[in-house]
């Protein structure tokens, strides 16, 4: 009689599901090879926990997906926001590492308190919903950005926010997507500093974010393409970034298929970290009334 039940529900455990097991090893790029095993590990913890909103198939359609906003990532495009590699370049086993523990604030992605055997295997897992860019012979991943060592530390905070603000609103005019955090005054003031003149006109949205197409397609068609708002840094939770460090990885990374660009670069490493301590700076204003400070018409 035991043994019956025992049967019966080694017979319904194995039928729940799809019982499709991986048999074989998978090699992807960078030579790295996954044995079955390690996918079909993968694949359990997937079904378990990431199922329900990035969809069986992996498309970011599964049952707790309607409505999110950002919509769970559609593992089929092979596009990934956050890895802190040169733009547009394959995250790492560690970029992924990261967002799975961390999670990525502000959104319906938590962070996941599973075991790291786990979380490298549902890596590998997901990565199976992509073969055009993981199953590529020669291809890689991208190479880990970096930045010289922070040259302002916390005790040049103060001349850090100052340069900051002028990186954010000069030398790489965050405000054409993100907005302004600064009067026109200062803003007219500041252009006079740089540019020798005075601003006698300004963009109609400057104290706005605004809306920034990008590459990521839903679900249901490939050519309708997701649009996301450059965040508020004093109202909306930034997703990746808590410290100022983060947000220093982050600007030099960018946010792949967004629009917000790689900063490395474009602008100089201490120029990134200056912008890391102002974008902090406005960060910790976050529900508290000093926010008024920043905030103009
Ligand atoms: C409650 C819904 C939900 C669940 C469950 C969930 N995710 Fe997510 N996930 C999201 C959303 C939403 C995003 C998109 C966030 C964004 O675009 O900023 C996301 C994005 C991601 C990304 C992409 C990050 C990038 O850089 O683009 C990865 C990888 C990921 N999730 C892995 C997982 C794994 C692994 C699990 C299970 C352990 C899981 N998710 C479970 C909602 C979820
Ligand atoms: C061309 C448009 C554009 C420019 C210019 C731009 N950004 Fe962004 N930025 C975006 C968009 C769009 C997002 C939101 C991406 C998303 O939905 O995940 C974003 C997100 C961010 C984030 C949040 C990342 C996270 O983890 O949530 C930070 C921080 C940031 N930008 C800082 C900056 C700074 C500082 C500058 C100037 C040095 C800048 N951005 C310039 C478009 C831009």
């Amino acid at each position: 009689m035991k043994i019956s039940i025992f049967v019966f529900l080694f017979f319904l455990i194995s039928c729940s599901g799809d019982n499709e097991s991986f048999k074989q090893a998978k090699v992807f790029v960078g030579n790295q090879k996954v044995p079955a095993h390690v996918l079909n590990l993968g694949k359990q913890v997937y079904l378990e926990y990431c199922m329900a909103c990035h969809g069986r198939e992996g498309d970011g359609n599964g049952p707790a997906a309607k409505g999110s906003i950002p919509a769970p990532r559609n593992f089929k495009q092979g596009l990934y926001k956050f890895g802190l590699v040169a733009d547009g370049e394959l995250p790492t086993d560690e970029d992924f590492k990261r967002i799975i523990k961390h999670g990525l604030s502000g959104t319906a992605m938590l962070k996941w308190d599973i075991s790291d055997d786990q979380t490298y295997a549902v890596t590998q897992y997901i990565k199976t919903f992509a073969p055009q860019v993981w199953e590529v012979k020669d291809g890689s991943v991208g190479k880990p950005v970096e930045l010289e060592e922070d040259p302002f530390t916390i005790a040049r905070k103060e001349s850090a926010i100052a340069k900051g603000k002028e990186v954010y609103h000069m030398l790489a005019n965050c405000q054409t997507c993100h907005k302004a955090y600064i009067s026109k005054d200062e803003l007219s003031l500041l252009n006079e500093k740089y540019n020798g003149e005075p601003l006698d006109e300004f963009d109609e949205d400057l104290y706005q974010p605004k809306l920034q197409v990008s590459e990521y397609y839903f679900y249901d068609s490939e050519e309708r393409m997701m649009k996301f708002l450059p965040p508020d840094f004093t109202w909306h939770k930034i997703r990746s970034a808590s410290s100022v460090e983060d947000i220093a990885y982050r600007l030099a990374a960018g946010v792949t298929g967004t629009g917000m660009p790689a900063w490395k670069e474009t602008i100089a490493d201490h120029e990134i970290w200056a912008v890391s301590y102002y974008v902090k700076y406005l960060m910790d204003m976050r529900g508290k009334e000093e926010r008024k400070k920043v905030l103009f018409k």
